[in-house]
């Protein structure tokens, strides 16, 4: 996830950006950079790769100044490279900026401000703003005569940014006026530093708590701007606002993970912004065809395909198998396969294959064999990935990214989430497209995934609720999860997340297959974890419960407001009501605190499981 560090203060702004820069490394990044301004000029350096090769860079040629702006990217619109790194200029080199977070709207303004003469340089999406900002300044044409630069900024800033949509965070700085650095936030965080003589803009907290503790949240729809010695807050119509500062307890580590014990809680816990923007700007209007525009996938192409073949690794094969189910309920005929089976087996594929890889790191060695075997055979691949410029973007012919951030805990939390919500995202558009659902119906998945990120960030204001049940459990040596249909994929992506955190040996079923033999295990006081919320089967998932119960297991049953009434359980967790066919964006969030609290009480090394890498890039 990009990182954002401004300063403006007596010393060498170049010192606290690169220690700033460091501190940011965490979050994950593939190119970085530095803007300072001294006596009316702004200097830039960038690079395509580590921080350390930045120090070096400033080395050989170094920046003065007592105000500047810094950036880590993690690559979104365009691959990572020098010219695609923050921060981004205007035409005149002037103005610098850096962003985080994503302008939907970008290719209009782009094809504006092109019209109008603007020369970009980037392939990104953030360069438009600083162009749209160059643009609106020159509309003060009186004032800038008076030589009211920075009236000007602030107006011209205000402007700029009511024409964006989407998410971002902004740190701007202009060379005429280098006492001042303007920043704002919607969709995406920031934060004030404040110092003696000094102050700071990040994206988070670390990047200068070495330097202050004494901080000011922004929230969206705010405006800073920072001086040497104050800070004024806006609104986006610029009605000034006063802000409350908040002293941080963190230290740096606790820091980095946004004051959690983990990154995976943390991961968990960025999973309503996972989904929103991944599905942001993608949805509506339906009947525009947003995914040609986006990732080259015409009408054309959809319709020549025959079936769906998915291939993946561990969770991401889990999504997979939950994408079965939406593809099907479209209509369209769908197989999932491990990639590592898909290499093994004998298999149907041809030029009217849609073969859909997903993988949050894009460098699966199983998921990349799988690809160039389906490809072999002529078919059509779709990469579903949280990363830019991975093996499998290059290899395959679409790409729809998912929008998470880089995810640090080994265990798969948010990426998972942003895998649904890319499969709900294409599945829409395609059965659409196929007509196999009307644009009235399409309405109405649109219409309740959009509310999704809310209800997320509302079951998660319960994870305490989610603790105490885990804590309670924490000392049993065996687990089983059941459900059936769309959720039957949730039971195994809960055992998995058990497993692999927690060793405990826990088993996914589905809910029907029971009394087919894993009946025989249940015992006296074995936990069994159902998935019913589905009103589709909760009569016959109410049985199999039923069933378990008779053999003396102990149920923790998630339920919703509907489905409640049916199941009976030891423990309840109760998560907000949605349509069948999305429940499981909603589902697997219990399960995943679930198996982090068990973790937590076993001691485990809960980001950094034994035996596990991140990414697993061998055969
Ligand atoms: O990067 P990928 O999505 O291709 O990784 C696939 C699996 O290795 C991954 O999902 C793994 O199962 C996770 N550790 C699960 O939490």
């Amino acid at each position: 996830m990009c990182g954002i560090i401004g300063y403006i203060g007596d010393k060498k702004a170049s010192d606290f950006l690169i220690e700033g820069l460091k501190r940011l490394e965490y979050r994950g990044y593939d190119s970085c950079g530095i803007a300072t301004a001294n006596e009316d000029k702004l200097s830039l350096r960038r690079v395509s790769g580590r921080v350390g090769l930045l120090e070096e860079a400033i080395e050989k040629k170094p920046v003065k100044g007592i105000v500047g702006i810094a950036h880590t990217r993690w690559a979104t619109h365009g691959i990572p490279s020098e010219d695609n790194a923050h921060p981004h200029t205007d035409c005149k080199g002037e103005i610098v900026l850096v962003h985080n977070g994503i302008i939907e709207n970008y290719t209009e303004l782009k094809e504006k401000l092109l019209a109008s003469g603007h020369k970009f340089k980037s392939e990104t999406d953030t360069e438009v703003v600083i162009h749209l900002i160059e643009d609106k300044i020159k509309s003060f044409k009186a004032e800038m005569k008076n030589g009211e630069y920075e009236t000007v900024f602030f107006k011209a800033f205000k402007k700029a940014i009511a024409d964006i949509e989407g998410s971002f965070a902004l740190a701007v700085l202009w060379s005429k006026c280098p006492d001042m650095l303007l920043s704002a936030r919607l969709h995406s965080p920031l934060v004030i530093g404040l110092g003696k003589k000094e102050n700071f803009v990040a994206s988070d907290v670390s990047a200068f708590l070495k330097f202050t503790k004494k901080v000011v949240f922004l929230e969206d729809g705010e405006i800073a701007l920072v001086r040497k010695n104050s800070v004024e807050y806006f609104n986006f119509a610029g009605k000034e606002i006063k802000k409350k500062s908040t002293d941080i307890k963190w230290d740096s580590s606790m820091a980095e993970k946004g004051g959690y014990k983990h990154f995976m809680l943390k991961e968990i816990h960025e999973q309503a912004e996972s989904v929103e923007n991944t599905i942001r700007g993608r949805l509506l209007p339906l009947e525009k065809d947003i995914l040609k525009k986006e990732i080259g996938l015409s009408f054309k192409d959809i319709k020549s395909l025959d079936h769906v073949q998915i291939v993946a690794c561990g969770t991401a094969y889990h999504a997979g198998l939950v994408a079965k189910y939406i593809f099907e309920n479209f209509e369209i005929p769908t197989y999932v396969d491990f990639a590592s089976e898909f290499s093994d087996r004998s298999k149907i594929i041809d030029k009217n294959t849609f073969l859909i890889a997903i993988s949050q790191s894009g460098e699966t060695a199983d998921t990349l064999c799988a690809v160039r075997e389906a490809k072999e055979s002529g078919a059509k691949v779709l990469a579903i990935t949280n990363t830019v410029g991975s093996s499998l973007t290059r290899e395959a012919d679409y790409v729809l990214y998912t929008h998470c951030g880089p995810e640090i805990g080994v265990a798969s939390t948010k990426a998972f989430l942003g895998q649904l919500s890319a499969i709900y995202v294409l599945a829409i558009h395609i059965a659409v497209i196929l007509k196999k659902i009307s644009l009235k119906e399409a309405g109405k998945y649109v219409k309740e995934l959009i509310k999704i990120p809310r209800f997320i960030e509302k079951l998660l204001s319960r994870e305490d609720e989610m603790k105490r049940i885990a804590d309670k459990y924490s000392t049993y040596e065996h687990f089983l999860f059941i459900s059936r249909y769309v959720n039957f994929p949730i039971a195994l992506e809960g055992a998995l997340k058990i497993k692999e955190i927690a060793y405990v040996h826990a088993e996914g079923y589905a809910a029907g297959e029971m009394k087919h033999g894993p009946i025989a295990i249940i015992e006296k006081n074995m936990p069994v974890i159902c998935i019913a919320t589905n009103s589709k089967v909760i009569k016959l998932l109410a049985g199999n419960i039923e069933e378990a119960m008779a053999r003396g297991a102990k149920i923790i049953a998630i339920v919703d407001e509907e489905s409640k009434k049916h199941i009976k359980a030891s423990e309840i967790i109760e998560v907000p009501k949605t349509l069948d066919m999305l429940s499981p964006l909603l589902n697997t969030i219990p399960l995943q605190i679930f198996a982090y609290y068990i973790a937590l009480n076993k001691k485990c090394d809960i980001d950094k499981p034994r035996n596990l890498a991140k990414s697993v890039t061998v055969r």
